[in-house]
């Protein structure tokens, strides 16, 4: 019987509800130490002095560290601009210099944390507060405060020009012009970051921590340690959520460092770390804020003609994956539309604020907000109806993109809409029908509906590749197959799909699999464990390990090994001054359509009801794929209407879970409904996209239309807290 498609258990179910999964906080060994970090808490500042004497000299403290002891003082995903520590004493131009309140100032290692803590205490540092730029558009302004003294604030600026829009606007007969914000919003995964670092059996320095790629991990710390790859390991244990927050560094390679230090002082104890909520929430990054201006024209029967669209977005202090983040905006900031002319001007900028990088979606949710708010307001000028006009404007196969170039064929926008909408009893020339009826005059309810797609992997001209290595073993039969992967099971359930996919392409049971996952000892690079990639990436190069090792088998080789890297169709960055691209080799497709109450009285928004129709490819495990349309819609319902991340001068003022709210069971919506749809993806493993972000982008223009239908009102920035709401009601109703 094929695996494939079945709602196969989770391979991790038993160990985490009975709660021996070991997370990275539940490692300890013999003899460990403890280790603190020494924060900036000024978001802009020069060291003068650093004096770690007090410290060292504290009752069980083993050593301080500080940027002296950084051989490379330097890493970063993309562009090595963050220093490991600030401070002075390394090479690294700039070091000396703290541009958020996240930056890591000096290590403490103790006997105990009290000690370690108490210590942290007595470090003094002399700074002088440097001015704070906290807005990105102020920040791109020529003549603004530069954070780096051999960088740009803009860090980068994407092109798109297609046609000619300037002459396009006379021929259309409504244009809408609308500026957007979007929020940063916190990860909030549920075990905060911690690891447990050792010198292993082999004199390798290996930290094990929960992370998103452990190979980039593992490069990172090499590179800032100044040693060879092969003497860094990288072991993720369970993950407890990730959404994006663990693709940087966080203690990766401080507690490298701290080990490795040690080790050169024959000090040979492991090293513990285990950062508190209010530490995890100002030391990593956060969602980017966006800010957006739109202008789209159409033609009176709804044609789409031309968008004018400026992107910029708030990279914070340092670059994290705010270039990835910005193609994708820059991309799907005219939505899943056709536009014969468009133009968009995308920056990514920096500032004294945490900094933005991954996080479900990467760009997309931003984007989509300012374009499905774009089209519903089109079509309400038009006097069309929001659905029918996006069944006339979306992508099909061979359409050129904004981009000059068609998506990948198998471009399915046009169907999972027009399912959605059935669902939702659309219908054509009568619109989405009326909202149920509430209990009190002042609970207003209203219908919303938005569409997305999302591409699968990073790309833009990015190498992307994933090796699989797998042996089989038996005799006569295949009795065991033993699947070597890096990828990361950030909770998302990715083991229990590779043993799926493992398990078909070897046409034995799923219980036959055993996976040896996430340990740069034992794999080679999987890629990152995100933009929906990894079902994708690890399932073609499993199934060509396999293929191999079955070829092996075959030849009479026990047990039959092979290892295969798979590397998708290959892409290009945008160019520079047009923006002419073929960015991504696959995308998913999704649409949404939610009912919304609004309280008019306080201002409270509930999202009652939820549709999700996902064009997912091949659903590997439909359980898995609800999990995730179920997670991804209440993530996303507490971006639109709950989760208010509040930054003053640089300074996070929600540090705590008691003051920046994420929804619990009671904000879950009445109803999720998942119509999973499966359009194969010709390159895609058994026809599998990759869906685990797609769920998220339409949500919150969903709701943003929900409420103008509750209400009358566009609310182009959010969360809906009750305060914006009521707000604007009040100020509706003064006239
Ligand atoms: Mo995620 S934002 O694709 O790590």
């Amino acid at each position: 019987m094929s695996t494939i498609g079945q709602s196969t258990n989770r391979i991790d179910a038993m160990a985490k509800v009975t709660g021996t999964a070991r997370y990275p906080g539940d490692l300890n060994r013999p003899g460990q130490l403890h280790m603190k970090i020494l924060f900036a808490g000024l978001p802009h500042a020069r060291i003068r002095r650093l004096d770690t004497t007090r410290a060292e000299q504290y009752p069980g403290v083993v050593a301080v560290f500080t940027a002296k002891d950084v051989p490379n003082n330097e890493y970063g995903l993309g562009v090595f601009d963050q220093p490991v520590l600030c401070g002075p004493g390394s090479e690294k131009v700039g070091a000396n210099v703290v541009r958020f309140v996240g930056d890591q100032v000096a290590l403490v290692v103790a006997e105990s944390e009290k000690a370690a803590a108490a210590a942290r205490g007595l470090i003094e540092v002399d700074y002088e507060d440097l001015p704070v730029v906290t807005d990105p558009r102020a920040s791109m302004q020529p003549g603004a405060l530069r954070l780096f003294p051999d960088r740009e604030n803009v860090l980068a600026h994407y092109r798109i020009r297609k046609g000619d829009v300037e002459a396009a606007w006379a021929g259309c007969d409504a244009v809408v012009e609308g500026e957007y914000h979007t929020p940063m919003q916190e990860h909030a995964y549920l075990q905060p970051e911690a690891g447990l670092a050792y010198i292993d059996e082999h004199g390798r320095v290996t930290v094990e921590v929960a992370g998103q790629w452990a190979h980039e991990d593992q490069e990172q710390i090499a590179h800032a340690l100044g040693l060879p790859r092969e003497q860094v390991r990288v072991i993720y244990p369970a993950i407890g959520g990730a959404f994006g927050g663990r693709e940087d560094m966080s203690v990766q390679i401080v507690l490298a460092l701290a080990v490795w230090r040690l080790a050169q002082r024959g000090v040979l104890h492991p090293v513990k770390i285990i950062w508190s909520r209010e530490e995890s929430i100002v030391g990593h990054h956060k969602r980017h804020q966006f800010f957006i201006r739109a202008k789209w024209g159409a033609k009176r029967d709804g044609c789409l003609v031309a968008a004018e669209v400026e992107v910029i977005s708030d990279a914070g202090a340092y670059a994290y994956t705010s270039t990835k983040v910005l193609g994708n905006a820059t991309l799907m900031c005219t939505g899943p539309y056709v536009f014969p002319n468009a133009r968009v001007d995308a920056y990514t900028v920096y500032t004294n604020n945490v900094p933005g990088g991954a996080f479900r979606g990467f760009g997309g949710p931003q984007g989509a907000f300012a374009a499905e708010l774009q089209l519903e307001k089109l079509a309400e000028k038009l006097g069309l109806d929001p659905i029918e006009m996006r069944m006339k404007n979306v992508l099909v196969d061979g359409a050129l993109s904004t981009v000059g170039t068609p998506f990948p064929k198998g471009v399915t926008i046009d169907k999972v809409v027009a399912r959605c909408a059935a669902e939702a009893g659309w219908q054509p020339g009568k619109g989405l029908p009326a909202p149920s009826s509430t209990a009190a005059p002042w609970l207003k309810r209203g219908r919303g509906f938005a569409c997305a797609f999302k591409n699968i992997g990073f790309s833009f001209g990015a190498a992307e590749a994933c090796e699989a290595r797998v042996e089989l073993h038996g005799d006569g039969r295949i009795e065991r197959v033993v699947v070597y992967h890096a990828g990361a099971d950030v909770g998302q359930g990715a083991h229990t799909v590779m043993s799926q996919m493992a398990a078909e392409a070897a046409g034995v049971p799923v219980s036959r699999v055993e996976l040896v996952a996430s340990d740069t000892a034992s794999s080679g690079t999987s890629g990152s464990a995100s933009a929906s990639r990894l079902t994708f990436m690890s399932g073609n190069a499993i199934r060509g390990a396999v293929a191999r090792a079955l070829q092996n088998w075959q030849d009479e080789e026990r047990p039959a090994a092979a290892s295969y890297t798979y590397h998708p169709p290959a892409t290009t960055p945008l160019d520079p001054e047009t923006g002419y691209s073929n960015p991504n080799f696959a995308y998913g497709y999704v649409a949404e359509a939610v009912e919304v109450e609004v309280d008019v009285e306080t201002g409270h928004v509930r999202l009652v009801d939820v549709i999700c129709a996902d064009d997912v490819g091949r659903a590997i495990n439909p359980r898995q794929v609800e999990g995730q349309i179920e997670g991804a819609v209440v993530q996303a319902a507490g971006y639109a209407i709950l989760e208010n991340f509040i930054v003053k001068d640089g300074h996070v003022l929600t540090p705590f879970l008691s003051n920046y709210l994420i929804p619990t069971v009671l904000d879950v919506p009445e109803r999720v409904k998942s119509l999973i749809l499966e359009y194969a993806e010709p390159n895609g493993p058994f026809g599998a996209r990759g869906m685990a972000e797609m769920p998220y982008l339409p949500l919150a223009p969903a709701i943003a239309a929900a409420i103008h239908a509750a209400t009358g009102l566009w609310i182009d920035e959010f969360p809906y807290t009750p305060d914006r709401v009521l707000t604007r009601l009040r100020a509706a109703e003064a006239g």
